[in-house]
This record gives C-alpha cells, structure tokens and sequence, in this order.
C-alpha cells in the first residue's frame, strides 16, 4: 500500500447512486430526463426561471428522502483515521451537490459544482443555506429583493468553486482517488492528468465501470461503491495500524 499522508477524493454522482439519487448520464439519470440546455445554464434561467427553481426545488426535496450509504460513511472514517493518527489529511473534493459526506460526518469536503441545500442572491451577493422550495417572488432574506434569489449550483458555462484550493491540494497529495464519475465534465475529469503531471501521487478509480479517463489511472477497481469504497478504506486503516 502506498503513501497515503495527504489523500485527495474526487467524487461524483456515483457516490449516491445507492442512496438513491440519479446519476447524469446512465440510463434513466438525469440528463436523460431532462435537457442540460432546459435546467442547467444560466440561459435556461434566464428563459424559464420558474422551471429551473421547480427542477432544483425537487431534487432539494429529494434530499430528504435520503441518507448516507457506506461509502460515505466509509470515507468519514477515513477522515478521522488521518486525524486521529496525525499521519495526514483527507480532502473531499466533491462535484455533487448533496449533502450526504456531511451527514456521513466528513468535515473537511469542498462542493465544486456548489450545493442544493444553499441559494445565492443575484443582487446581494450572500448565500444562504436554505432547505426549502424557492419561488421567483421569494424575497432575499438578506436584502429583500425579488426575484433574486437562484439555486447556488454551478451550471454549464459557469466557473466551479474552490479551484484554487483544489489546485493546491492536488498539487501536495501522495494519494488521488476518484470515486463514482464518469469522467466527462472539466475540470474535474482532468484532475487525473493535472496529478500525474506533478508527479507525486499514486492514482487510483474507484467505479462501478471503467470511466472515460480510467487509462489516465495508474490503479483501478471496479465495482459498487459500497463495496469498494468500504474495502479500500479498510485497507488502507488496517495497512496504518500494521506499520
Ligand atoms: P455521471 O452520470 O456522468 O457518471 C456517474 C458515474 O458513476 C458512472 O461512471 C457510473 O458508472 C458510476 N456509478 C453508478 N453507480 C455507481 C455505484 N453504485 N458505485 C460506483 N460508481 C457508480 O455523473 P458525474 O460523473 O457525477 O455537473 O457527472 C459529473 C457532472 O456532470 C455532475 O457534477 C453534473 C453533471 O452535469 C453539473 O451539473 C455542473
């Protein structure tokens, strides 16, 4: 088992799947419901606002439904091995837009693709956590506008968050896993690349099929992630407490 001080995870979609969300792109996921070019860029919000804040007020919705599988519950406790043991760190890198490394209780997770359970004001500038619908003529509770407020999710055209911090991060890790996406939509399909450029991580896929950028992976497992998630981390705790 490599070096595994500074871990970095990339997760998608697939992550949830067993919990019950939709994917994007498998049969039946969500791009195959509904029109990218309807509900995810800010022409369609513009268009038709009312029907990209009912697409994102029922998937918000959906969120109370759900909960945790052992993926996630497994990279928690990879989250607390790292610091409990002072060997390392683990960072979250997640494109999806639930909650569930949260209350999986993983702490350190940065949403990319931003995060259902929050909106932003588009006069004010402030994002607000917020767990229920939201309609156009929902005033900003910051600054009493409306229509203001919009779902804080990045959509197609729009830059994603925290890539700063990202770059930074791959650029110190010995470990870079990716868990559960297809690898389809930049950048984070080529963090793979950008990680083997620098050199200095093991890579490593975690998916139920080989993604289209597996051959970029040094390492591979496929499988449900509830599986492989789960035994990879104990691997990974058992090797740490053998050495
Ligand atoms: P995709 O739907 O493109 O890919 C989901 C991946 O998860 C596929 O490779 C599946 O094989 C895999 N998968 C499915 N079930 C799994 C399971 N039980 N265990 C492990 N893997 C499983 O979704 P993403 O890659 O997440 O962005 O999509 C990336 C981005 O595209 C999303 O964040 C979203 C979307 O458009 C925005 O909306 C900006």
């Amino acid at each position: 088992m490599r070096s595994s001080a500074n871990i970095v995870v990339l997760t998608g979609s697939g992550i949830s799947a067993e919990s019950g969300l939709s994917t994007f792109r498998e049969n039946g996921g969500l791009w195959d419901q509904h029109r990218v070019e309807d509900v995810a860029t800010p022409e369609a919000f513009a268009r038709d606002p009312n029907l990209v804040q009912r697409f994102y007020n029922a998937r918000r919705a959906r969120l109370n439904e759900v909960g945790p599988n052992e993926a996630h519950y497994a990279l928690a406790r990879l989250e607390q091995h790292q610091n409990d043991t002072g060997r390392g760190s683990l960072l979250i890198v997640t494109q999806n837009v639930d909650n569930l490394h949260e209350t999986a209780g993983s702490k350190n997770v940065l949403h990319m693709h931003g995060e259902l359970r929050k909106v932003r004001c588009r006069a004010c500038g402030s994002v607000i956590t917020w767990l229920q619908d939201v309609e156009q003529s929902t005033p900003c509770p910051t600054c009493g506008q409306a229509p203001a407020l919009r779902p804080h999710i990045v959509w197609f055209g729009e830059m994603p968050f925290h890539l700063n911090e990202i770059d930074n991060a791959l650029q110190h890790a010995d470990l870079f896993v990716s868990i559960g996406t297809s690898g389809n939509v930049y950048p984070a399909a080529g963090f793979v690349s950008m990680v083997r450029a620098i050199g200095r991580a093991h890579t490593l896929e975690l998916n139920l099929q080989p993604s289209e950028t597996h051959s970029q992976f040094a390492e591979a497992r496929h499988g449900p992630a509830t599986d492989v998630v789960a035994n990879w981390v104990n691997e990974i705790i058992k090797t740490e407490e053998l050495s």
